[in-house]
C-alpha cells in the first residue's frame, strides 16, 4: 500500500538524507520511478501536480501508484503537488493520497496560514501529512533581482510564525530555486535556508529542482532540506528518448518502441536523483 510521507521524511531526518518526489503523468513515468525505487533501494514519493490531474484524472494517478506500490517492497507514498484549493486536497485524500500540499502561496500570509490550518484538520485525521509553501518560487521566466529577494523569498521569521501557527507538517520554501529550465546556473541562499532550517523544526521542501547542480542539492539537504521535487529532468530524459526514436526512425508507429527508450531514459534519471539524494539503501 501507500505508505505515508510523514514517516518517509520522518527516517529521511534521522538519516540526514532527502526523500525524492518526482512528478507523475502517465504509466510509463509511474513505472519508472518504481523502476528507479527498486534498483537503489530507496523510498520515493510521487506526485501529481495540476497538470497531471488534467492530463490523466486524479483516478488513474491513484489508480496507477496504488498498483505500483502495493507491487513493490519499497516504500511508496503519493503527494498532491501544488494543490490549488481546500476541496481539491479533499478530493485527494478521499481518493487515498497520503500527502497533500496546499499552496497558498499567492495568498496574504493571514490567508495562507487560514487556508493550511483548514486542510491540516481534515488531512489530521486521516493519517494524511500537509506541505505548505511560503514565499514565492515562481518559474525561471520569473527573473528576481538580487534587490527583490526578500520580496519573493522566504522570511524565516515568517517561516517560525507560519509553522506554529498552521501546525503543518513540512513547508516549501523560496530560496532561489524555481520551476522548469533555468537560463544559467541557479544560485541558492544557503544563508536563509539555514536562519529557516534553525528555527523551523519541521521537514523542508525544496521545488524546482530540475536544473540545479548535485552539489547545491547536496549543499541544501546537508542545511536541513528533506524532500525535493524534481519534475523537468524527468520530462526532459523521457521526451527526448522519444524524440531519438521517431527521428532516427520516421517510419516507426508503435508506440511501444517510442515509449520503451524513454521510461528506460527516466529510469536512469531518477537514479541517478536517488543516489545524490543519499537516499539510495535506505529502503
Ligand atoms: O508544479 C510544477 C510541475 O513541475 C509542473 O506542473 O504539470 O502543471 O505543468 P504542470
Ligand atoms: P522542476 O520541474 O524544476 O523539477 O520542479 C518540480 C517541482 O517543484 C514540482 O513541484
Ligand atoms: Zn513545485
Ligand atoms: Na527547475
Amino acid at each position: 500500500p501507500l505508505v505515508p510521507v510523514t514517516e518517509l521524511l520522518k527516517k529521511a531526518e534521522e538519516g540526514k538524507y532527502a526523500v525524492g518526489a518526482f512528478n507523475v503523468n502517465n504509466m510509463e513515468i509511474v513505472q519508472a520511478i518504481v523502476a528507479a525505487a527498486e534498483a537503489e533501494k530507496a523510498p520515493v514519493i510521487m506526485q501529481a501536480s495540476q497538470g497531471a490531474i488534467k492530463y490523466a484524472g486524479i483516478e488513474y494517478i491513484y489508480a496507477l501508484a496504488n498498483l505500483a506500490a502495493s507491487k513493490t517492497s519499497v516504500p511508496v507514498a503519493l503527494h498532491l503537488d501544488h494543490g490549488t484549493s481546500f476541496e481539491q486536497c479533499m478530493k485527494c485524500i478521499r481518493f487515498g493520497f497520503t500527502s497533500v500540499m496546499i499552496d497558498g502561496s499567492k495568498l496574504p500570509l493571514q490567508e495562507n496560514i487560514a487556508l493550511t490550518k483548514k486542510v491540516i484538520e481534515v488531512a489530521r485525521a486521516t493519517g494524511v501529512s500537509v506541505e505548505a509553501e511560503l514565499g514565492k518560487i515562481g518559474g525561471t521566466e520569473d527573473d528576481i533581482h538580487v534587490d527583490e529577494r526578500d520580496a519573493f523569498f522566504t522570511d524565516p521569521e515568517e517561516a517560525l510564525t507560519f509553522v506554529q501557527q498552521t501546525g503543518v507538517d513540512s513547508l516549501a520554501i523560496a530560496i532561489g530555486t524555481a520551476h522548469g529550465q533555468y537560463k544559467g546556473v541557479p544560485k541558492l541562499d544557503f544563508a536563509r535556508l539555514e536562519k529557516i532550517v534553525g528555527l523551523v523544526k519541521i521537514p523542508i521542501v525544496l521545488h524546482g529542482s530540475s536544473g540545479v547542480p548535485d552539489e547545491a542539492i547536496q549543499e541544501a539537504i546537508g542545511l536541513g532540506v528533506r524532500k525535493v521535487n524534481i519534475d523537468t529532468n524527468i520530462r526532459e530524459a523521457f521526451t527526448n528518448a522519444c524524440r531519438q526514436v521517431v527521428e532516427s526512425n520516421p517510419k516507426e508507429i508503435d508506440p511501444r518502441k517510442v515509449l520503451s527508450p524513454a521510461r528506460e531514459a527516466a529510469t536512469e534519471v531518477i537514479r541517478q536523483k536517488i543516489r545524490v539524494f543519499g537516499s539510495a539503501g535506505r529502503a
